[in-house]
């Protein structure tokens, strides 16, 4: 066993925001490395709603057995407006003391490393870890859940096309992302979509009606539309907006929701989950606090939460143009 740095003794984890496959190996990872060096772990049960309410438990090695492979989170996760308000982040800290916390790992989306922050400010030491299937989060090529979320979007649109084709049918096929296209971009390059609509592009619904029937002139049997859930108009408006036209093919809508948040983790989440869980943990040995892990090429950085937050990540142009070049 090697000793950690002496301040750390003890320390809380708790997975906060929308669930992402992969949670539960960050969990395992920040569990079995801490008790690697002797640090004592409390994990928060709900996310920063759990913080409030002082729902903690102890938790051991043994305590993560058989969790790799589960999606979700056994922490589970919660959006808490209560800690929006001074009087909710006041009642943290007070929990987080009465504990003896000497530091935080966070694992959650945009929102929560804004709470991140708040506890910061506060004079916590906090680390946090990218996890969201939208993968809109500065300062890491991927989160934690996006390629896990991938693959199940992968898999529902080939099983679309299927029948699309076989019934000549236009689909549009809603993915998860209120703010990013990043999904659905990736998503319509790899299941060759016809069309990709992104709330960061606006796309007018007269121009994806003349995008659909184009595909129905070249002969294509199905048009694939991939819709961020950003996108507006809404998707099932823009559904009834298309179907109304007469662009040759009939037109269907599927939303994919909430599945795509589910569902085991795939290889690269799980190993991305725990080497994210374990390097948080050495980040705090190290005494490289309020930072968050980041992942650039094949490295694990610290970057600064106040860098993170205050940064907006972009979908590469090259895969947006990727996605043009390649629906024909
Ligand atoms: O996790 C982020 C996200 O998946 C967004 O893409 C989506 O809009 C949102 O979560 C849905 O959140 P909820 O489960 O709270 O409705």
């Amino acid at each position: 066993m090697q000793e950690g740095n002496q301040k750390i003794k003890k320390i809380g984890v708790m997975t906060s925001g929308g669930d992402s496959p992969g949670m539960n190996p960050f969990i395992r990872a920040v569990v079995r490395a801490s008790a690697a060096y002797g640090i004592k772990v409390l994990g928060v049960e709900g996310g920063f709603e759990g913080l409030i309410h002082g729902k903690f438990r102890e938790m051991g090695v043994r305590d993560v057995g058989g969790i790799l492979q589960r999606g979700g989170t056994i922490l589970q996760t919660a959006r808490s407006l209560e800690f929006r308000e001074p009087s909710g982040q006041r009642e943290a800290i007070r929990q987080i003391n009465n504990a003896g916390m000497d530091a935080i790992i966070v694992a959650g989306g945009d929102g929560s490393l804004h709470g991140a922050q708040k506890l910061v400010q506060k004079g916590i030491p906090v680390v946090g870890v990218p996890a969201s299937i939208d993968n809109d989060i500065y300062g890491t090529d991927m989160c934690i859940g996006v390629d896990t979320a991938l693959n199940t979007i992968v898999d529902a649109i080939d099983k679309i096309r299927d029948t699309a084709s076989s019934h000549n049918r236009a689909f549009l096929v809603e993915t998860m992302g209120r703010e990013s296209g990043y999904l659905a971009v990736q998503a319509g390059i790899i299941t060759g979509a016809e069309l990709v609509l992104i709330p960061e592009n606006k796309t007018p619904p007269q121009q994806v009606a003349a995008a659909i029937e184009e595909a129905y002139r070249r002969g294509k049997t199905h048009a694939i539309i991939v819709v961020a859930e950003g996108y507006e108009p809404h998707t099932l408006e823009l559904g009834a907006m298309i179907d109304a036209m007469d662009i040759g093919f009939t037109t269907r809508v599927t939303i994919l929701g909430h599945i795509q948040r589910g569902g085991k983790p795939t290889a690269f989440d799980r190993m991305l989950a725990t080497r994210f869980g374990v390097k948080a943990v050495e980040f705090l040995l190290a005494g490289q606090t309020n930072v968050m892990t980041g992942l650039n090429g094949r490295e694990i950085l610290p970057i600064p939460i106040d860098e993170v937050i205050s940064n907006v990540k972009t979908i590469s142009a090259d895969y947006i143009q990727m996605a043009q070049i390649l629906a024909r």
